[in-house]
């Protein structure tokens, strides 16, 4: 696997991802998707849509808006409880997440079931050092709650304090009676939103596996008490799945039950999909059976009933509910570091590769012409035609090894070249990035050909 040092500069080089703010010298922990990179996430979250709304089981869709009446963050925990356990170096002045400082001394430590001074003792007991003064000087750990404060309106008073969701799930929750109406679903059914998230993390980085500002796809699934474990394991399976269809490595990947001593109150089950990055194995995508704390939170505090009478056993109850939650630039992440490789070749060159299923690819084709005085016009031709239809590429620049080259650095799975027999019998070289074998197609297989390559 590549470097994440590597992959910082391979993403600015071919138009993946930027910098943020790059020209004003920066915003820390920021990126903007370019081409290649806001196509890649557009086809990850389509692929999410497909498999997790589309094809699933009584699914439906919701956009629901980033500022929320501030009573819904007091019913969900977030304004008491949505925190981090911050600790500051006197010497340094730098801040760290002390759970984070505590595993990164001793993986097999449980911070999570320590009182913010249990965890300031053990630092001290076990002399853990700030990694930048490399001293002890630490001061008494606080709470810091992660969510982004705003005020909405003119008065920027206590009255007009709004937060930026940390989450989409509550947007689901909040509108659980009207989805219930409108769609007339029984149970069990499940609510798909995709959108942006803001939390106000204490240690950003690693490029862009924890920023923010990111963007959540996240599947609120609403079972009947009971049956919820069922669910969970089902949804467990969907999400390896989804992974392995796209082409994720199998050893890259593990699923890390949370111990029942370590779940969180609301919660009867978790278990992250965890990836391996090059810093090692962490979170990918959590699977959260919450069972009915979230809307009985919202009923208790907005005196609206968010029960469900089931139509066949006239029994009234609170919906349990099975969450998979993911963030589509860590997936990003993921798709880039599983299928980025430098490889030496036959003939002792090397090339850059980037394998990404066809689904994923950014372009799903490059239309290029042998020669261009010669095959350009034709090219064009095809490109206009394939462009109607799928993202796709044309390239006249440079020798035509050099634009294989190209292609396969940034994931087109397929090379079209127009030559000199494409003018007699109308057909095309298609090469294959990852094996670079070459066969002939006739103009008229194209569409279909790439079809059903994008099929997963
Ligand atoms: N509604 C449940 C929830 O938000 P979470 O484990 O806090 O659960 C779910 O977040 C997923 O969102 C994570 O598994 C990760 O993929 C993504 N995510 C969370 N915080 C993130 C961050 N700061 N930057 C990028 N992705 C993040």
């Amino acid at each position: 696997m590549v470097t994440l040092e590597y992959l910082v500069q391979y993403a600015k080089q071919t138009g993946y991802i930027f910098q943020g703010s790059e020209i004003y010298g920066g915003l820390a922990n920021t990126w903007d998707y370019g081409p290649l990179g806001s196509l890649l996430k557009r086809n990850i979250k389509e692929a999410w849509l497909k498999r997790f709304l589309r094809e699933g089981p009584n699914i439906v869709g919701l956009d629901s808006s980033i500022l929320l009446n501030s009573l819904v963050w007091q019913a969900s925990g977030h304004i008491a409880g949505f925190s981090d356990p911050l600790i500051e170096n006197k010497t340094s002045n730098q801040r760290y997440r002390a759970d984070k400082l505590i595993l990164e001394h001793d993986p097999n430590a449980n911070p999570d079931k320590m009182t913010m001074d249990e965890m300031y003792d053990y630092i001290i007991k076990n002399n853990i050092k700030d990694p930048v003064s490399g001293t002890t000087d630490w001061l008494p750990i606080r709470k810091f709650n992660m969510m982004f404060k705003t005020h909405q309106g003119v008065v920027e008073d206590t009255a007009s304090e709004v937060y930026l969701r940390p989450e989409t799930a509550q947007g689901i929750f909040i509108n659980f009676k009207n989805l219930i109406r409108t769609t007339r679903k029984k149970i069990p059914f499940g609510v798909a939103q995709i959108g942006k998230a803001f939390r106000n993390e204490i240690t950003p980085g690693n490029f862009i596996f924890r920023t923010r500002e990111f963007e959540q796809m996240e599947l609120e699934f609403f079972c009947k008490p009971g049956t919820e474990l069922q669910w969970f394991d089902y949804y467990l399976n969907e999400m390896k799945r989804f992974l392995f269809d796209l082409g994720i490595d199998k050893d890259l990947i593990r699923a890390e039950p949370h111990a029942v001593e370590s779940l969180a109150h609301y919660s009867n089950a978790t278990t992250d999909i965890e990836f391996k990055y090059p810093w090692g194995f962490d979170e990918l995508w959590g699977l959260a059976s919450r069972t009915a704390f979230d809307l009985t939170q919202h009923q208790n505090l907005s005196k609206e009933d968010m029960s469900y009478l089931d139509p066949e056993t006239n029994e009234r109850y609170i919906p349990y509910v099975v969450e998979p939650s993911v963030g589509v630039e860590r997936l990003l992440l993921v798709f880039l570091l599983n299928g980025l490789s430098e490889e030496t070749l036959e003939n002792g060159e090397t090339r850059q590769l980037l394998k990404l299923h066809p689904a994923l690819a950014p372009y799903k084709a490059a239309i290029l012409p042998l020669v261009k005085k010669e095959h350009g016009e034709k090219a064009q031709e095809i490109y206009d035609m394939l462009r109607k239809e799928f993202d796709v590429v044309y390239d006249e620049t440079q020798n035509i090894g050099k634009r294989y080259r190209r292609q396969d650095a940034v994931g087109t799975p397929f090379c079209i070249t127009v030559d000199h027999q494409t003018m007699i019998d109308q057909t095309v070289t298609v090469r294959y990035r990852d094996s670079m074998e070459q066969e002939r197609l006739h103009i008229s297989q194209l569409e279909n050909f790439i079809r059903r390559a994008i099929k997963f």
